[in-house]
């Protein structure tokens, strides 16, 4: 698959919105790496931490920093630029900032996707666009089985929410207009992601990193609470995945079988990555001579509800498309710890960065699946 994406991606105007973040910084690195030309949407880095500056993504992506809450400049940008593909990530995407800003959660996340849904409708582009939602779109009843795609939405905090309603949103726009033009659309719902660079708050990994790096106690809380763990190039490589079978094989496919293909792609871990938080910690830590002192506290403090574990049922790329995560739980769990520990031992983070991407690569090469 790698070759054929090569050959693919190679010249391909891509935009990505988001690059500027965590997984957009990652996107943009792999797509760097196949050859796209690339262009950006975002608001700017914050800081030199920020993973957009460690991997130079300046020197790789045209970026443009926009507020996509900004309708008529980001109308400008799409229909100046005319992408083949969009990817499209830029959100407010943290549970935490939303119960603190639902208004700017909602506008961000709903009315920024609504301006590039506008922009792509008003225009005769033949592009393909990938509405990056979550698996916090679904309305989760705790009914004990994986969500699946046909599921029942929902979302109860503001973020989860919002993004319940970029699928709608996005589904209404394909169904009412899309459908007459050459816009091909579909949104892509992954869990949970852990990988080097990310530096969120409230967000474990990097709080773990955090403390590692100033050497202060690793402060857990809940310690038993199960989460899905997948590493950031597992759904960043499904998505390329996507992206090329909507541009390659989007009329074979939907008259085979017009119901199910169209729309919605889950992206989760295989089950046996589905442990408690302590088991994480444990592999995490292990990475490190020096790590400090872990302080097991309270219940999370926050009065905020929380979805029990979610988890995705990723059949239907696996049958569509024969995806298949590639990373088993510690690999997953050891590339991110090396990552930090190559970033507080001071090493060149853009050639690290791209040696995991190699190795991420290299490890689909021989396999059967993509
Ligand atoms: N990280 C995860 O574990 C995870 C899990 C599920 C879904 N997602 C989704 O994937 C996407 C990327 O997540 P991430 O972790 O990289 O997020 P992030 O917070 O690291 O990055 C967000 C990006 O969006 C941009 N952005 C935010 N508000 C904007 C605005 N008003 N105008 C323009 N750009 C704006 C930021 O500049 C940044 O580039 C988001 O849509 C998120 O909801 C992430």
């Amino acid at each position: 698959m790698f070759e054929i994406f090569k050959e693919f991606y190679k010249g391909k105007k891509v935009l990505i919105t988001g690059q500027t973040g965590f997984k957009g910084a990652w996107l943009s690195l792999l797509l760097h790496y196949l050859g796209a030309e690339l262009i950006g949407i975002a608001l700017e880095p914050r800081n030199n931490e920020d993973l957009y500056n460690l991997l130079k993504l300046e020197t790789k992506i045209k970026s443009n920093f926009c507020d996509i809450r900004n309708r008529e400049k980001l109308r400008e940008i799409i229909l100046r630029e005319k992408p083949e593909i969009i990817f499209h990530l830029a959100a407010q995407s943290l549970v935490l900032d939303s119960y603190e800003d639902p208004y700017a959660t909602f506008e961000t996340n709903v009315l920024g996707t609504m301006n590039l849904l506008e922009a792509l409708k008003d225009s005769d582009m033949d592009t393909i666009l990938l509405n990056i939602t979550s698996d916090k779109c679904y309305e989760n009843n705790n009914v004990g089985r994986d969500f699946q795609e046909g599921d029942a939405l929902g979302g109860l905090d503001p973020y989860s929410a919002s993004k319940a309603m970029v699928e709608i949103l996005s589904k209404s726009y394909s169904h009412s207009f899309f459908s007459k033009s050459k816009i091909k659309a579909c949104t892509v719902r992954a869990g949970n992601v852990i990988g080097g660079g990310d530096w969120a708050n409230n967000r474990l990994i990097p709080d773990i990193a955090r403390s590692i790096k100033a050497q202060q106690e690793i402060l857990i809380r809940n310690p038993n609470s199960t989460r899905p763990w997948q590493h950031v190039l597992e759904p960043l490589w499904a998505y390329a995945l996507l992206a090329f079978q909507y541009s390659e094989n989007y009329d074979n496919l939907l008259k085979q079988d017009q119901q199910s293909f169209e729309h919605a792609w889950n992206i989760g871990p295989n089950s046996e990555n589905v442990v408690p938080v302590k088991t994480l910690l444990d592999i995490f830590i292990s990475n490190f001579n020096d790590a400090p002192d872990i302080i097991y506290g309270e219940e999370s403090i926050k009065n905020h509800y929380e979805a029990k574990t979610l988890s995705l049922n990723s059949s239907k790329i696996k049958s569509y498309f024969g995806w298949e995560p590639r990373l088993s739980l510690a690999e997953s769990i050891n590339m991110t710890a090396s990552w930090y520990r190559a970033y507080i031992n001071n090493q060149d983070i853009e050639d690290f960065s791209i040696k995991q991407l190699e190795k991420f690569i290299e490890l689909g090469v021989n396999s059967v699946h993509s």
